[in-house]
């Protein structure tokens, strides 16, 4: 059995890929405290110790909106990403990068996996820097919005909006732009190809299809029986008018994902309807 040595294995998307793929590798789990991924030190002696065909570098700093953090986000994402490269590249094994719909720019969609990356945002940046780190000397696997049935620890933008609408909260969604949501399950399947098929190349493991946030909260309302009125419209401009912003039509997709069929949106909801027992 392949091991697999995976960072970020506490998070949203790390710890669903070890839940569904631990009777197909086996996972050496690793959260910040047993490796804090911006300490050379740590990270040498740590990977060193231990024995792995592949490093799943799924830590970072992942909040979006966090402009005033940029040496943080650049040291977890950009210098982290380096020190686990410089292990894993001396000791000869594979390596494979989580990246983001965030490293484009959203100004001229779709994007795929030889569109160039333009990011507009603190998070982006940083993401693409440690892209930048990795050329072609790993893989680098970009995935958008990742949402799933549950996870106690972080919510992401399907369960939040679904948790204000199930308390009655009125929603503010732009109408304007795009984005992908990705099933985690599917990122987890698309890894197990990619984990046992290894090359130095981009791939994009992404949703089905592109949607405004407004029509994704209308998809929530009506597959969860909700109050589709409570979805209210704004624009990109108004919404984001001062707020930090992410790309404006982020419809990114794949032309090489011949390996595993990603759900669309709808297909998505309802296995997650299926999972929580409420079919
Ligand atoms: N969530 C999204 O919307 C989204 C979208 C596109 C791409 N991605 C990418 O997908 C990957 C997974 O994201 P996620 O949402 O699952 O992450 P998450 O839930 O925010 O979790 C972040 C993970 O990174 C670890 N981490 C943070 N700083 C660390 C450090 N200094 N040393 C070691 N570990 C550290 C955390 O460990 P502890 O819990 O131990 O602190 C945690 O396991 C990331 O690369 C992210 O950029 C996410």
């Amino acid at each position: 059995m392949k091991k697999i040595v995976i960072t970020g294995a506490t998070g949203l998307v790390g710890s669903r890929v070890v839940e569904l793929l631990s009777d197909k590798f086996e996972f050496i789990p690793l959260a910040s405290k047993d490796m804090d991924i911006t300490n050379k030190d740590s990270v040498h002696s740590v990977l060193n110790g231990l024995s792995y065909d592949l490093v799943l570098h799924m830590a970072a700093y992942t909040n979006t909106k966090a402009e005033n953090e940029e040496e943080k986000a650049y040291q977890i994402n950009e210098t982290g990403t380096q020190n686990i490269l410089d292990v894993v590249n001396s000791a000869k094994k594979e390596f494979i990068y989580i990246s983001t719909d965030f490293v484009f720019d959203g100004e001229k969609p779709p994007y795929v996996e030889t569109s160039i990356p333009h990011p507009i945002s603190t998070y982006g940046a940083s993401k693409y820097a440690g892209e930048k780190k990795i050329g072609t000397d790993g893989m680098i696997v970009r995935i958008s919005y990742p949402y799933r049935s549950a996870f106690g620890p972080k919510k992401d933008i399907i369960r939040t909006l679904k948790t204000l609408l199930e308390a009655g909260k009125a929603l503010t969604m732009v109408n304007d732009s795009l984005m992908v949501p990705t099933f985690i399950d599917d990122i987890a399947y698309g890894l197990e190809y990619l984990m046992n098929n290894y090359s130095r190349e981009i791939f994009h493991l992404v949703g089905k299809d592109a949607m405004s946030p407004f029509a994704l909260a209308q998809t929530i309302a009506k597959t969860f029986n909700l109050n589709g009125s409570l979805v209210g419209k704004t624009t990109y401009d108004e919404y984001f008018a001062n707020k930090p912003k992410g790309p404006r039509y982020s419809d990114i997709r794949s032309e090489k994902n011949t390996f595993y069929a990603m759900h669309s949106f709808e297909e998505g909801l309802h296995i997650i309807k299926n999972q929580l027992n409420l079919l």
